[in-house]
């Protein structure tokens, strides 16, 4: 889902701006936030993750119109928005983040095993998510609901289509954060927060997220070439500093592959060095979407993060049925789980506020996760 990613992300940014300012920080977000503004509000699509959304939708099946993009970005903003409110409702950062338990050392998916294919890459390095299960949040919540709720089976890793949780309270000796540079929205704050910062608090996992939805319009769209200089100055500075960097995310439309075609093509550097490649999936086909996983990596050898995916026709047909969405989550998760070159899912949102994807997606119901998060994130 094109939109999505940025509508997400705008929401993250806002419920982050918001905390900022209720703690007292300083403007980092404001940029995205004034981006945000300037953003179309149509459409409807839904948010966990800022891209998939779009892309999804326009994707695979059908390419058909880039009009729903926009709706499901829109949508994100709405969710931002009341996120960043009750955020500031519940101003208590209350979120009593244990330290530790870090390190389940269970591990089990965690090999890293490095898959077949991929010869390419050879500078992948084995995910730094010590705690072992690979389901992650699509989180841009910041603390409007309690995150404590959705901790639990194999959740292990949060991001939040920004470069800061949104609030100071995030658990992150439980879950590894992975900072994102959404795109040209939040450089600037990506180099204060991440680049600048890399000893920070949020930053203690190293591992970073390069930019949203690059072939989809509404979100981070950009050229390879663009995308190249854009990973170059940011991600790559901290790839030299032993980060684990988790390259640019694409929808599902057939633009997401031939995008990283040009990349890996215009700037094999860079390519060559992040460790995995990020992926938003928005269909109906379960065995499609098996399909497409391994075919990204055989063409590119890398390993996967599946960042937001839903059952989910963007193109106008038929949506899932509450029964279809179960099976298709509990088919690809399975799967996923037992792929080693899949490294982290994370399931489009958990948002109160799903802006256009259908409900049979749904994750949360106020502060609580509904029975098909804890199924897709083995908590059931
Ligand atoms: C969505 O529905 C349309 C119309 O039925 C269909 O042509 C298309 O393949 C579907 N797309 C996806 C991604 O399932």
């Amino acid at each position: 889902m094109k939109f999505l990613g940025s509508t997400v992300l705008v929401a993250a940014m806002l419920a982050s701006a918001s905390f900022v300012a209720a703690s007292g920080h300083n403007d980092v977000h404001a940029p995205a936030l004034r981006r945000h503004n300037s953003h179309h509000h149509n459409h409807k699509k839904s948010s966990c993750s800022a891209s998939a959304g779009a892309g999804g939708k326009k994707t695979h099946k059908n390419k058909k119109s880039s009009s729903d993009n926009g709706a499901a970005a829109s949508a994100t903003n709405n969710a931002a928005k009341n996120a960043a409110k009750d955020f500031a409702k519940s101003s208590s950062s209350s979120s009593s983040s244990s330290e530790e338990h870090s390190a389940k050392s269970s591990s089990s998916s965690e090999s890293s095993s490095s898959s077949s294919s991929s010869s390419s890459s050879s500078s992948s390095s084995s995910s730094p998510n010590k705690k072992g299960g690979k389901a992650g949040l699509c989180w841009a919540n910041a603390n409007g609901i309690p995150i404590d709720n959705f901790m639990g089976g194999d959740v292990s890793w949060a991001y939040s289509w920004s470069d800061t949780p949104g609030w100071d309270g995030f658990p992150i000796d439980e879950l590894m954060y992975c900072p994102m540079l959404w795109g040209y929205k939040n450089e600037a704050t990506f180099k204060k927060n991440v680049v600048q910062n890399q000893n920070g608090k949020f930053n203690k996992h190293k591992c970073a997220m390069g930019m949203n939805e690059v072939n989809q319009k509404g979100q981070s769209i950009m050229s390879a070439a663009e995308g190249c200089k854009l990973m170059r100055e940011n991600l790559m500075p901290l790839k030299d500093n032993g980060w684990y960097i988790i390259g640019p995310s694409t929808t599902n439309a057939p633009d997401g592959k031939t995008w990283y075609q040009d990349f890996q093509k215009t700037c094999p550097d860079v390519f060559n060095k992040i460790d995995a490649i990020a992926l938003h999936y928005y269909a109906t086909d379960v065995n499609d979407f098996k399909k497409y996983i391994q075919d990204w990596h055989e063409t590119f050898g890398k390993d996967l993060w599946i960042t937001e995916f839903a059952c989910q026709n963007f193109s106008g047909g038929a949506q899932c049925s509450k029964d279809e969405a179960w099976q298709f989550g509990q088919t690809i998760t399975s799967w996923m789980n037992s792929q080693s070159y899949v490294k982290g899912f994370s399931p489009f949102a958990v948002l109160q506020d799903l802006q256009g994807v259908s409900e049979v997606n749904r994750l949360s119901n106020g502060n609580n996760p509904t029975s098909l998060f804890r199924m897709l994130t083995g908590a059931l």
